[in-house]
Parts: C-alpha cells; sequence; structure tokens
C-alpha cells in the first residue's frame, strides 16, 4: 500500500465497530477485569491491551497503529504533545553520566528545557554539533544518544539523515530524530538509519490548530519498552479526543500537505524577487544551500519556512506584522492557517554563529489561495519600508 493508501486505511477496522467509519472514542480511567485471574494477568502486562486509561485505549491504539503503517517500524507510543515526546524519549534513553550529541539548530525548548534543563539536572551531559559538519570525531564512549532535525525549524538548515545516522550508530549511539516538518508523508527517517521518530502531532497530524499530540515511533520491542514505560511513569498520555482528532486529521494528510507545499513555494518564490528580503530559508529552493540532500531524500516539502531581511528596525517589523491581514502570529505551525512570527535563530546557537543581515521572520503558509497571501505580504512591506 502506498502512503496515500495508509492515510486513508490504517487505525480504523469499521466491521468491529457496527460499520462506522471512524473509531470512537473511548473515554476512560478504570477498566474493570472479570476475573482475579484475568485482572493479574492484566497488571503483569499492562502495556499490552487495555489495562488502565494511562496506559492506553483503542482510541489511542487506533492512533499509533496507523502512525507505524506510515513509518514502518514496530510501534508507536502516543504522549500528550511533541515536547512531551521529546523529553520522555530523552529520558527513556539517558541516565546520569551518559552524553548526547545534539544538532545545534533543533527547536528552542528541546534545547532549553528538556536538554539544558531536565538532563542536564539529571546528570546528563548534552553538547550541541554543527549541522552543517559530520559528527565524525565528535561521539564519545559515553554517547548513547545522537539527536537532530533535518530542517530545523528556524534556519531550515538540512541535514544529512543517512550520514549522521550511520557515524552515531557505528559508535553504538541511538539516533532520534524530530520528523515533524516533513512528516511520514514527505521523509521516511527509518530508511535512513534512524532508530527513533519523534512527531508533533500538534502540527501536520492533527492539521487544525486544535490538538496537542506527540507520537514516538520505535524501531524494536526493547525501545518500545523504555519509552511506553518512561511515559508512563512520567504519568504523560494523551486526551481521548486529542487522539480521535490526530487521527482524523491523518485522513487529509496527503491534500493538505500537497496545497502547504504549492503555496509556501509560491510564496518562497515570489520573496526571492522582493527587494527587502536577504534570503528565503526553505530546501526546496533549488538554490537554498540544503536543496540537494532535500531533493534527494525528501519527496516534498511543507508549508513553513524562514525569510531573513535587509536591515530594518524593530519598529518596521511591528509595523509590518501587526497589520497582516491573513497571516496572524503564533508559535505553532502545521494548521490550515497562515502564520508570521519574528525570529532570532542566532539567540541560542552555540557551536556557530548563525549570519544575517537583518531581521528574520518564520512563516507558514496556510490553505489559503496564495495569491491573497501575496497581497497581504505586498502590503505588509509597504508599512515595513515606510518606517524604514
Ligand atoms: C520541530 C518541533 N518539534 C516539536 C515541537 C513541540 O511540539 P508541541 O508544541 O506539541 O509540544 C515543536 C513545536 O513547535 C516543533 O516546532
Amino acid at each position: 500500500m502506498k502512503k496515500e493508501t495508509k492515510l486513508i486505511h490504517k487505525g480504523r477496522s469499521p466491521r468491529e465497530n457496527h460499520g462506522i467509519v471512524n473509531p470512537p472514542v473511548y473515554h476512560a480511567s478504570t477498566v474493570t477485569h472479570a476475573t482475579v485471574a484475568e485482572y493479574e494477568e492484566s497488571s503483569k502486562k499492562p502495556f499490552d491491551g487495555v489495562h488502565y486509561g494511562r496506559t492506553g485505549t483503542p482510541t489511542s491504539f487506533a492512533l499509533e497503529d496507523a502512525v507505524t503503517a506510515l513509518y514502518g517500524g514496530h510501534r508507536t507510543v502516543a504522549l500528550s504533545s511533541g515536547l512531551a515526546a521529546i523529553s520522555v524519549t530523552l529520558h527513556a534513553l539517558l541516565k546520569s553520566g551518559d552524553h548526547a550529541l545534539v544538532a545545534d539548530n533543533v527547536y528552542g525548548p528541546t534545547r532549553v528545557r528538556t536538554c539544558n534543563g531536565l538532563l542536564a539536572r539529571a546528570g546528563v551531559n548534552v553538547t550541541y554539533f554543527d549541522p552543517a559538519q559530520s559528527i565524525d570525531g565528535l561521539v564519545k564512549p559515553e554517547t548513547k544518544v545522537v539527536y537532530f532535525e533535518s530542517p530545523g525549524s528556524l534556519t531550515f538548515e538540512m541535514l544529512d539523515a543517512g550520514k549522521i545516522s550511520a557515524e552515531a550508530k557505528a559508535a553504538g549511539a541511538t539516533v532520534v530524530m524530530d520528523n515533524t516538518w516533513a512528516s511520514p508523508l514527505f521523509f521516511q527517517p527509518f530508511e535512513h538509519g534512524v532508530d527513533i521518530i519523534i512527531e508533533a502531532g500538534t502540527k501536520y497530524i492533527s492539521g487544525h490548530a486544535d490538538v496537542m499530540l506527540g507520537l514516538v515511533t520505535v524501531s524494536t520491542p526493547e525501545q518500545f519498552q523504555v519509552v511506553k514505560w518512561t511515559g508512563n511513569a512520567l504519568g504523560n498520555c494523551p486526551g481521548p479526543d486529542d487522539c480521535y482528532l490526530g487521527l482524523r486529521g491523518l485522513r487529509t494528510l496527503s491534500v493538505r500537505l500537497e496545497r502547504h507545499f504549492k503555496n509556501a513555494i509560491r510564496l518562497a518564490e515570489w520573496l526571492q524577487g522582493r527587494a527587502e528580503v536577504d534570503r528565503v530559508l526553505y530546501p526546496a529552493l533549488p538554490d537554498d544551500p540544503g536543496h540537494e540532500i532535500w531533493k534527494r531524500d525528501f519527496s516534498g516539502a511543507s508549508g513553513l519556512f524562514g525569510v531573513v531581511l535587509k536591515e530594518y528596525s524593530k519598529a518596521s517589523i511591528a509595523s509590518m506584522l501587526d497589520g497582516m491581514e491573513l497571516f496572524a502570529m503564533g508559535d505553532s505551525w502545521g494548521g490550515y492557517e497562515s502564520l508570521m512570527i519574528p525570529t532570532d535563530p542566532g539567540k541560542i546557537r552555540t557551536v556557530n554563529e548563525w549570519k544575517a543581515t537583518g531581521p528574520s521572520l518564520r512563516i507558514h503558509a496556510g490553505l489559503e489561495d496564495p495569491e491573497d497571501l501575496i497581497a497581504d505580504l505586498e502590503k505588509g512591506f509597504g508599512r515595513l519600508t515606510a518606517q524604514g
């Protein structure tokens, strides 16, 4: 089955549900057992089957099964947010004295909260690597995890997943990749040697800006046990309605992403022609530094990209953004609507300096008519240049 067909058919079985197309939403904490023997059996293996609301219900299993079918691998663990998926996975794989090697351009909270906050407090040593370089020579005997995103969600630098995975695995480390930008539709991390895939289901999977959801897809039963155990030990589980909405969002992922891609490339090319713009950060553009890797490994690009402007004051950026009609300002992305925020990608980097002539913006191209979006941007540039 092709991915587009799996999106429609996996994670549901109408014949077991009165013929109803979508699986039901089970709201559950208590799960009752008919006999002592059944209760004891279920308690021994709480992660096999339905044992207690926190360990999973048919609703969360349906979503997990669909995501596993899309990525391949062993199984998926659904959690309460993308950041929960990141923190749970890294806590599952790392303990005091271990080392993790993390790309310098990862999602800010992965770095600041999970790595420099929680992991440092737990005695894990985290160092960062230049996303443009090989990790050869940086992996130590105590390196247990190599972690990256490609492209990074602020600078859009592409990493060579296959090369990094081969180098990490040769040194015995587990490779974890946040694949939220591409989703299973546009990049298949397991085919490039990645061991564990993180996805913020909050973004494209749910697709409507109304759900918090994290997904961890693992490649072995051992990884499943340790990730599932850690999520459960931390008391983390997704809400049933969010699992349902995540699964419902999946059904239309291919048509939505196709349109996000089409709109983003239209906007990116238009922006490249503007005098106010220094460069556009989008690996689908032929002159992007990451284009070769993207073209070789990915089958599409999502709607999220960056723009580096020429030199403009903070007041001019505010004047541009405050007056946007169709682009709202908000931290997330992956919903049906367009977004635009000011960014400062250099602020938290430590390995190499992020060079930018002027202020940066991050744009999420939604599903609107791209010509309306361009008209809004054009008016925005009018306000930007009027301020100077
Ligand atoms: C690349 C990336 N990974 C993970 C996350 C975290 O997801 P969540 O907001 O669901 O915690 C985000 C959120 O913006 C993200 O951009």
